[in-house]
């Protein structure tokens, strides 16, 4: 098949092209009057970018299904222009944190997910010696209070830090409890318990131990520029033992809502504001949108709860549907380049998570696309929501742009309002811990670990 347009993202700008596809993968990318027989399919000049790439969900299963499944998650997805996702081990029981749970979640995405799917393995207290034997391709660990074992204390984070495979990334939700704690004492307002202190604490210790450890750390959805500066701190002086593994000692992410929303939102949103890492004032999200820079990555922090939750004061929003379609309306507003929107949401979630042929319209990688037109505009209502949980803080704005159509390894999965595929047609990403020869900064760490995988 052939897929062409006057307007395709190529080498970072866009040019009239079209792109032949071949058992899933882009075969050669040719002259937009290209034809050798095969099926043109032409989108005029609508825009086709890479497909998304969203590092963070919690699509909720198992147990949490109420909320949100895989199957509706993963259509929400793609209705959003995202191909890939990597689940969180967090907030659904029992948390990914053993073999047997996370052979559970690849069954359940196996037979249920409609997008390509991974996992985020969970660091417990009491799974070290797993993950010295495992070294999953991604950890994540807590900082806070969460009602699951993933919760660590500085020790217990060493622990992991010091054997887990150091160009690996180690994800971490960095809010400092005892900051939380004490604030509990002065404040009653959400976002004013959970301080930008005591984010920015959590961040430096975090960023302290990477540096002692010499080991990449993630940070996600950071929420000030004070965080990105503080994550990235050494940042360069450290990342020349990388070699081409990954540029990045310190990467991190922000959500959609920390660039999109304010605390000014919450007058309307009221409880339903409530999300961790909170909402941060107008300033603060101005000097976060002058940060965008040093970000690895956008990711939507998808956390669905049902309107029953909200209302008791559940933290967290749905995302993945309307991260792209936001970003996207900031590109035709002006705010933000299109190279960087397109950094953000497709080759900087592929190099961070290291995810192999995804990320970019490249010969060899898999056929994932968004086809945008940038002529139309999107309300975002309920009804055109795919989430179980069916509600988003963002009801009711109208968007520049519209995804029109997302090609998944070279099937359209989406068109139109339509979700074309069948549950359990998403597959399971590639993400390797290693390219090519071990590096020599790994000769340290005990090869057992290295090759048990
Ligand atoms: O607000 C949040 N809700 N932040 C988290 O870290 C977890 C998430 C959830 O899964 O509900
Ligand atoms: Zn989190
Ligand atoms: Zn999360």
């Amino acid at each position: 098949m052939i897929i062409r347009s006057g307007r395709v993202f190529l080498k970072n700008k866009l040019v009239a092209a079209s792109i032949k596809i071949l058992s899933e993968k882009i075969h050669s990318i040719h002259s937009y009057s290209y034809s050798d027989g095969d099926e043109i399919i032409d989108f005029k000049d609508k825009i086709i970018l890479p497909g998304a790439i969203d590092g963070h969900v919690h699509f909720r299963e198992p147990e949490a299904i109420a909320k949100e499944d895989f199957t509706t998650g993963s259509a929400a997805a793609l209705a959003g222009g995202v191909c890939s996702i990597l689940d969180m081990p967090c907030y659904n029981s029992p948390p990914t944190i053993t073999i047997g749970a996370l052979t559970e979640k690849e069954q359940i995405a196996a037979r249920k997910s409609l997008c390509d799917f991974g996992f985020h393995f969970g660091a417990s207290p009491t799974n070290v010696e797993l993950i010295k034997k495992l070294q999953p391709p991604s950890l994540k660990g807590f900082l806070t209070k969460t009602n699951s074992p993933l919760t660590l204390t500085e020790e217990d984070l060493k622990k992991h830090f010091a054997i887990y495979l150091p160009h690996l990334p180690f994800l971490v939700h960095c809010e400092d409890q005892k900051t939380i704690d004490q604030n509990k004492l002065k404040y009653s307002e959400h976002h004013k318990i959970r301080s930008i202190k005591a984010a920015v604490r959590a961040v430096k210790n975090v960023n302290l131990l990477g540096r002692k450890f010499k080991r990449r750390v993630h940070f996600c959805h950071l929420t000030t520029a004070t965080e990105v500066s503080t994550a990235k701190s050494q940042n360069k002086k450290l990342s020349k033992d990388l070699p081409g593994l990954y540029p990045n000692y310190f990467s991190c992410e922000v959500s959609p809502h920390h660039l999109f929303l304010s605390t000014a939102d919450i007058k309307t949103l009221g409880v339903y504001a409530n999300v961790n890492p909170p909402l941060r004032d107008k300033k603060e999200v101005a000097k976060l949108w002058k940060k965008l820079k040093y970000v690895d990555c956008i990711a939507s922090d998808h956390a669905p709860h049902r309107i029953e939750d909200k209302e008791n004061g559940a933290s967290g929003f749905p995302g993945v549907q309307t991260m792209v379609p936001l970003v996207l309306d900031a590109v035709l507003n002006k705010k933000l380049k299109l190279q960087e929107a397109v950094r953000l949401f497709s080759s900087g979630p592929a190099k961070v998570f290291n995810i192999y042929y995804k990320g970019e319209i490249k010969e060899g990688y898999f056929a994932d696309f968004i086809v945008f037109d940038p002529t139309a505009s999107w309300q975002i209502k309920e009804e055109e929501l795919f989430s179980k949980c069916g509600w988003s803080p963002f009801l009711k704005r109208t968007l520049k742009g519209k995804i029109y159509c997302t090609i998944l390894r070279g099937q359209q999965a989406y068109l139109d309002g339509k979700i074309l595929l069948k549950a359990g047609e998403g597959k399971p990403l590639i993400r390797t811990k290693q390219i090519g020869q071990i590096p020599l900064f790994l000769k340290k760490h005990s090869k057992e670990a290295f090759f048990s995988f």
